[in-house]
């Protein structure tokens, strides 16, 4: 699997759990857009084969460098960002990973279910495109997760695959701010993830993102059920340059915390 197929996997999968990013993109493309990606996230678990030293590894194979890592103690989770060395147009990587040891007995004892089944499935890049590769939960079991982390949730429903990816606003050609963006959006009738304001981060630290909130769709629990539950979203990013004239290619600590929120079981204003 080379870059290109690895990138059409991630967004062949995130487009059949989520309808809004091909909707998105049929409205940017009708109004004279190409959209480039600035980044795509993938969600994991530490202490496994595919923690961030694995998936890191996996994603050096296909010209990537780390170029920076980040921490989010309140939502047990660390992070680490990665370019593409010879194409600066290649989407960045945004890789986090959940904590283990830190939640309940119960919440340890599914996760160390979900960590086997990782750390058995083929240490290959394409599994980081593939979903879950366990048996789907229950739902209780699921609701168990979700009181003590919805980052832990989302990940028990869905697995390996791009979280979100991310439309890199300073490559459109007819708007000229992230603001102008966002409006454009809810006026085409999709709603933005209000946690923390609009708009996370600012000129002066260099990032302003927004994101929709995930779509929400029917699954499949193990138990039988149905239910409807978020899956992934869109993101928007607009970057700036530092003094030194440099475009700011890492991520914003404070931004990412809100964006987490987008697939949320509880809509946050
Ligand atoms: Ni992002």
């Amino acid at each position: 699997m080379d870059r290109n197929d690895f990138f059409n996997a991630l967004w062949a999968r995130y487009c059949t759990v989520a309808a809004q990013p091909k909707a998105i993109n049929a409205q940017f493309k009708a109004h004279g857009e190409s959209v480039i990606n600035d980044h795509v996230a993938l969600r994991s678990l530490a202490g496994t084969t595919f923690d961030l030293n694995g998936i890191g590894t996996l994603l050096e194979k296909i010209g990537y460098r780390q170029l920076d890592s980040y921490v989010f103690p309140d939502k047990y989770l660390d992070a680490r960002s990665y370019y593409c060395v010879d194409n600066p147009n290649a989407p960045k990587i945004f890789v986090s990973t959940l904590r283990r040891g830190v939640l309940s007995d119960l919440a340890e004892t599914i996760l160390n279910e979900l960590a086997n089944a990782l750390n058995n499935a083929p240490y290959q890049l394409s599994t980081l495109t593939q979903g879950v590769c366990w048996t789907p939960l229950s739902y209780s079991v699921f609701q168990e997760l979700a009181a003590e982390s919805e980052y832990a949730a989302w990940l028990s429903a869905w697995g390996l695959q791009a979280n979100h990816f991310t439309v890199s606003v300073n490559h459109l050609k007819h708007f000229n701010s992230l603001t102008e963006v966002n409006e454009w959006i809810k006026s085409v009738g999709f709603q933005l993830n209000q946690s923390g304001g609009e708009i996370k981060g600012s000129k002066e630290v260099l990032l302003a993102q927004s994101a929709t909130l995930a779509d929400r769709v029917d699954y499949l629990f193990g138990c039988g059920q149905t239910r409807v539950i978020p899956s992934c979203f869109y993101e928007f990013a607009e970057r700036f340059s530092n003094a030194d004239g440099q475009l700011f290619q890492g991520f914003v600590t404070a931004n990412a915390d809100h964006i987490f929120s987008s697939t949320h079981l509880k809509k946050t204003t």
